[in-house]
């Protein structure tokens, strides 16, 4: 698992990384580009206009809903990253912190009509997920919505098949969203497959 020097280093390079990847169709991130127009077009005729994106990284889904007018706060734990995203969102509230600390104060204070997080909480265990995912339902508005895009699967099956699919490539630090088990926490849960590794997840309070 990459510390924040890990991804200061990788932060110039990683849009080029992450879309080879995509364009290969290859694990991690087959599906990227896929998931992120989904959530963005989700977002905007949704008409969400209070927008919270947890480890934002460059800024590439953020960047563009900032471009059509929404507010956008986040947290992410790498320098280099939050310089590459304010330049893209200079008014976007951008905290540096580590969410093993939890959220920054100040962004714990605001309501979000939507709450994005793609390709970030894989560091979390399943149980640290479902604690942090009900303390982000407490912080969406009414009608508001949690989209989380990442390496996700329906079952243990699938991703069983994925793992063995993938090899010595598989990350076997990164703990991935298994829908099926945590909609048993939260009923009102959906998930769609957008690839063969990726997932959206999308949750209202
Ligand atoms: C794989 S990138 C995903 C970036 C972006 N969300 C995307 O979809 O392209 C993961 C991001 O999470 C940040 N990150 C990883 N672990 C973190 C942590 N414990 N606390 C805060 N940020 C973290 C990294 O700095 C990086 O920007």
């Amino acid at each position: 698992m990459l510390n924040n020097i890990g991804f200061d280093l990788w932060a110039d390079d990683y849009d080029k990384s992450v879309g080879l990847s995509d364009e290969d169709g290859t694990y991690p991130f087959a599906g990227y580009k896929t998931i992120l127009n989904a959530i963005y077009n989700r977002v905007l005729n949704a008409s969400s206009k209070t927008v919270l994106d947890i480890e934002f990284g460059t800024g590439t889904l953020t960047s563009k809903l900032y471009e059509h007018g929404c507010e956008i706060y986040g947290q992410d734990f790498s320098d280099r990253m939050i310089e590459l995203a304010q330049v893209k969102m200079p008014n976007a509230k951008l905290f540096q912190g580590d969410f093993s600390n939890g959220l920054a104060e100040p962004l714990t204070q605001q309501k979000y009509d939507a709450i994005i997080a793609t390709y970030s909480l894989h560091h979390l265990t399943d149980l640290q997920k479902v604690t942090f995912l009900k303390s982000l339902l407490m912080l969406l508005s009414e009608g508001g919505c949690i989209y989380i895009g990442d390496v996700a699967f329906e079952n243990r099956v699938a991703l069983q098949k994925c793992m063995v699919e993938t090899g010595d490539e598989w990350d076997d630090d990164e703990i991935y969203f298994v829908y099926d088990e945590l909609k048993a926490y939260f009923p009102r849960m959906q998930f769609e497959q957008m690839s063969n590794c990726a997932g959206l997840i999308s949750l209202q309070r």
